[in-house]
């Protein structure tokens, strides 16, 4: 399992006046791939990345772009987000009317697609849904900001998602997303995730910091 750990770092705690830069740096220093968070003002209290920044970030690595998005009129936004590069394309469980319809949209765009899960919200849903995933994202903080402390009321909900998709015939990453850091990561692993994001614990210091900053998180114990 230990080996077979992602690690996503979140582009929001780089940064921004190099994103290009930093992009490449956390790539050499061995992320598996790049979380990029997009934010709208209405879903979250906050304004971030809109399309063509990542269309400007694009070339500075191979590595996935797993797009996590935290805004409202998805359906209308998707295609955007879908030709600017994105490989995994995350919606929230909380905006979409039509689940299935918005599903629908991202594998039209030829792209793999995510869940997301606000720490108030059920995955109920997912019983019926999980075999039209790539990927389930719960989030353990309330989406908005970085640097935030990680909710350890998650976890049983990190537990009961790896069950469902066990329990489904297909493979799903298992994403989880806010505060974790070296001392709270090997719960989160243990609990079942196989992605995991990370901002703040990964951008802290220098760029010659990130290297050893993701070994901390990957050689958890
Ligand atoms: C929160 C974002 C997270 C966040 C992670 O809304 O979805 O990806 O940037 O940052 P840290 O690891 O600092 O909580
Ligand atoms: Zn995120």
């Amino acid at each position: 399992m230990k080996n077979n750990l992602k690690i996503a770092p979140s582009i929001l705690s780089s940064d921004f006046s190099i994103l290009g830069k930093e992009v490449e740096n956390i790539t050499s220093a061995g992320a598996d791939l790049i979380h990029i968070d997009v934010m709208d003002g209405h879903f979250v209290p906050n304004l971030t990345i809109g399309p063509d920044i990542i269309k400007s970030i694009r070339a500075y690595t191979q590595l996935e772009f797993d797009v996590h998005l935290m805004i409202e009129n998805v359906d209308r936004y998707i295609p955007n987000y879908a030709k600017a590069g994105a490989d995994i394309i995350t919606i929230h469980s909380e905006v979409s009317k039509d689940i299935i319809k918005t599903i629908d949209i991202i594998r039209q765009h030829g792209k793999k697609v995510g869940l997301a899960f606000n720490p108030s919200s059920p995955i109920t849903i997912l019983n019926q849904i999980i075999e039209k995933l790539d990927l389930v994202l719960i989030m353990t903080v309330n989406p908005g900001f970085g640097g935030q402390v990680f909710m350890e009321d998650q976890i049983e909900k990190i537990v009961s998602t790896k069950k469902i998709i066990d329990m489904s015939k297909k493979e799903v990453l298992l994403e989880v997303d806010g505060g974790i850091n070296e001392n709270n990561i090997k719960i989160v692993a243990e609990s079942g995730a196989s992605i995991i994001v990370a901002g703040s614990a990964i951008f802290k210091g220098n760029k010659d910091n990130y290297k050893l900053n993701i070994e901390k998180l990957r050689n958890y114990n």
